[in-house]
């Protein structure tokens, strides 16, 4: 067994590190041969709650778990980590505008870049998840400059596991016989769930999300609002946000991006834009990619259909001024 790796969550105390905690220490992200320690980071306000959580680690008793450090200081919690879960971020209250939100959350993912850039490891994986997800993993690595960019993402995983359970239940499938399903741009209700590339393995054949579906209408249409609007669904539903399922999917996207993607398959996360497919650089934009050896790339040579052209650029647009707006507050 190798020597144990630290992990730090953020937003330890709250309902998604709650699912997730578990999910990680039970082997499920880096495999079932890898020891670890968890820092867990929350506001001092949190560190009753945070307690009972690591009681509750402690009573799961899991041999992979050799440690779990609760703090409230970032120095403390981003010391030597080998993967960064930001998962902690203000969250959005009533009478709250959009601006307060961006304003509180880009603050804090600046002191968790500079804590990052100052203490953890110098490869560090780190994924975004709290709001503005793509914006705050841009403000994050501009704040660590001493960490490659390529080593700061944001998590589109959970809108690809909603596109591709739809896919499955659509044609009749299991949801692993869906793959190749494209999350293009930011994670907000512009964002582009495309299956023009998906497959979908049927009956023994593999088969295109066209073939298998056989209605593009229901493709280009009813089935991009329904990723799009699916997690205000859930809190319609549920009353509170997804969390189970955002936990589920942040544990896929660190775990594809440590152990890699199978062969011919990819998977889409926010990464720093080189400008691909027409996108606008330097803002923090959802490909889809294959990874080898800890390293992302970006899928190229894809044919984009004039439908998707447009809401592509809708959703680079949104990043820009996005962009423009957090470093404006930073900056002032
Ligand atoms: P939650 O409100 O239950 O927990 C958030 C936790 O973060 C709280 O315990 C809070 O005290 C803590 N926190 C606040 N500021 C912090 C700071 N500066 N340092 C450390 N911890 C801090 O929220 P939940 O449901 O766990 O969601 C967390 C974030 O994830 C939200 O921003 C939510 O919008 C986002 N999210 C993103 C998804 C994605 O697909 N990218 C999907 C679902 C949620």
């Amino acid at each position: 067994m190798s020597e144990p790796i630290r992990v730090v969550v953020t937003g330890a105390a709250g309902q998604i590190a709650y699912s997730l905690l578990y999910i990680i220490a039970k082997g499920d992200v880096f495999g079932p041969n890898q020891p670890l320690i968890l820092h867990l980071l929350d506001i001092p306000p949190m560190m009753g709650v945070l307690e009972g959580v690591v009681m509750e680690l402690a009573d799961c008793a899991l041999p992979l778990l050799h440690g779990v450090v609760p703090t409230a200081d970032p120095a403390e919690a981003f010391k030597d980590v080998s993967a960064a879960f930001l998962v902690g971020a203000m969250p959005r209250k009533q009478g709250m505008e959009r601006k307060d939100l961006l304003s509180a959350n880009v603050k804090i993912f600046k002191v968790q870049g500079e804590a990052l850039d100052q203490h953890a490891k110098k490869d560090v994986k780190v994924l975004v998840v709290g709001n503005p997800a793509n914006t705050n993993a841009l403000v994050c690595a501009k704040y660590a400059p001493s960490i490659p960019k390529e080593n700061f993402t944001a998590m589109t995983r959970l809108d690809q596991n909603r596109a591709q359970a739809q896919i499955a239940a659509k044609t009749g499938v299991p949801v692993a016989n869906v793959s190749n399903v494209i999350i293009w741009g930011n994670h907000s209700s512009t964002q582009v769930p495309d299956a023009s590339f998906a497959k979908v393995v049927k009956g023994g054949k593999t088969l295109s999300a066209s073939e298998a579906v056989n209605n593009d209408a229901w493709l280009q249409n009813e089935f991009i609002e329904t990723v799009q609007k699916r997690g205000a669904a859930v809190i319609a539903a549920r009353k509170m946000s997804s969390a189970m399922s955002a936990a589920k999917a942040a544990g896929d996207h660190m775990r594809s991006w440590f152990l890699g993607t199978e062969p011919g398959k990819y998977v889409s996360m926010g990464v720093l834009s080189d400008g691909s497919y027409d996108t606008p650089k330097d803002v923090v934009f959802s490909f889809p990619v294959t990874i080898e050896n800890g390293k992302w790339q970006i899928v190229k040579g894809l044919q984009i259909g004039d439908h998707y052209r447009q809401l592509l650029e809708a959703t680079g647009k949104e990043l820009v001024e996005e962009r423009a707006e957090a470093f404006a507050i930073i900056e002032a």
